[in-house]
């Protein structure tokens, strides 16, 4: 039987299991936690000691956790997010003005995410921001591994026990070179784009889904070109003349604006869609957290809009 007090386990290896039971990949876990991959061993290796079983199990590549390891991850969890607990308690006796915020957007909406932050920062100087940028399919992964406060994106699956509240619209339209033939032309019908080549958002993006599920419901095909990771790159290339891109309006404002690229005007379009703040439901949100919330819901529109 183990006996707790003389056990000799740290928080760090708590930490580096719960690490190599989401990742299942030493590597990975070296590099999230900033350590050797021996390292990494050697925290299991000794938290195993302590425990007097074997955790994992390795079977060519793929790492499985044995029973007694899957017990000792739930207790290991539970450890941490007591702690976790006990520093928002802790930041509530300081109050909001301090402590840490993990926010993560879609690469879409970098574009104004950066804006809402700095008036937040103006406001609440203390609190240290940590901002994420990567697609849906990654934000949905962090919600569900509870890895950050609150994300921005576009309306979240149901059934993943997400509060998700609308803040902002977020149109989505066909940009293209200023020279593209398409360019002056007006009501434009879908059956045009039939030959026309698309920029493609990697899988995994939001953007992409929308786009697909729209040109499937409409019965519209189109050529898939060059696939790109992020809002940022589809807009370059774009911008270069290599085909015609579906984004957010969001996204592609100040090329708009600078008549680098152009909206096509499309019938049908634009797809009207929202942008989402969202965070885990019934998740105990810190004082930082629950004032950004707050400050999102109240201020978004005026902020973003107001330019
Ligand atoms: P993404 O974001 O295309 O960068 O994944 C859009 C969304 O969340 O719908």
């Amino acid at each position: 039987m183990i006996n707790a007090m003389s056990l000799n386990i740290t928080l760090r290896q708590l930490v580096t299991f719960d690490s190599l039971a989401r990742h299942r990949n030493f590597t990975r876990v070296a590099d999230q936690m900033g350590l050797t991959q021996p390292a990494v061993s050697m925290q299991m290796k000794q938290l195993e000691n302590q425990l007097g079983v074997a955790l994992t199990e390795q079977t060519g590549k793929r790492i499985d956790l044995t029973e007694e390891g899957e017990e000792t991850l739930t207790c290991a969890r539970a450890i941490l997010q007591n702690l976790d607990d006990l520093e928002i308690a802790l930041d509530e006796r300081k109050g909001v003005r301090t402590g840490r915020l993990l926010i993560s957007v879609v690469t879409t909406v970098n574009t104004f995410a950066p804006k809402l932050l700095r008036t937040f920062q103006q406001e609440y100087p203390g609190v240290n921001i940590v901002l994420d940028v990567a697609n849906r399919k990654r934000l949905l992964h962090l919600l569900s591994e509870n890895e950050v406060d609150m994300v921005i994106m576009g309306k979240p699956p149901k059934g993943q026990d997400l509060k998700a509240e609308a803040i902002l619209e977020n149109p989505l339209v066909i940009v293209a070179h200023p020279d593209h033939p398409l360019a002056k032309k007006k009501r434009i019908s879908l059956s045009a784009f039939e030959n026309e080549t698309f920029i493609m958002r990697e899988p995994g993006s939001g953007t992409r889904s929308v786009m697909e599920r729209f040109f499937e419901e409409k019965k519209q095909t189109y050529v898939s070109g060059l696939e790109v990771s992020g809002a940022e790159a589809l807009k370059q290339c774009v911008q270069s003349g290599l085909g015609l891109g579906l984004m957010s309006r969001d996204a592609v404002m100040m090329e708009l604006e600078a008549g680098h690229v152009i909206e096509l005007d499309v019938a049908g379009l634009p797809i009207q869609r929202h942008w989402y703040l969202v965070h885990r439901k019934g998740k105990r949100l810190s004082p930082p957290a629950r004032a950004f919330k707050e400050f999102v819901l109240g201020e978004a529109e005026t902020l973003v809009q107001g330019g």
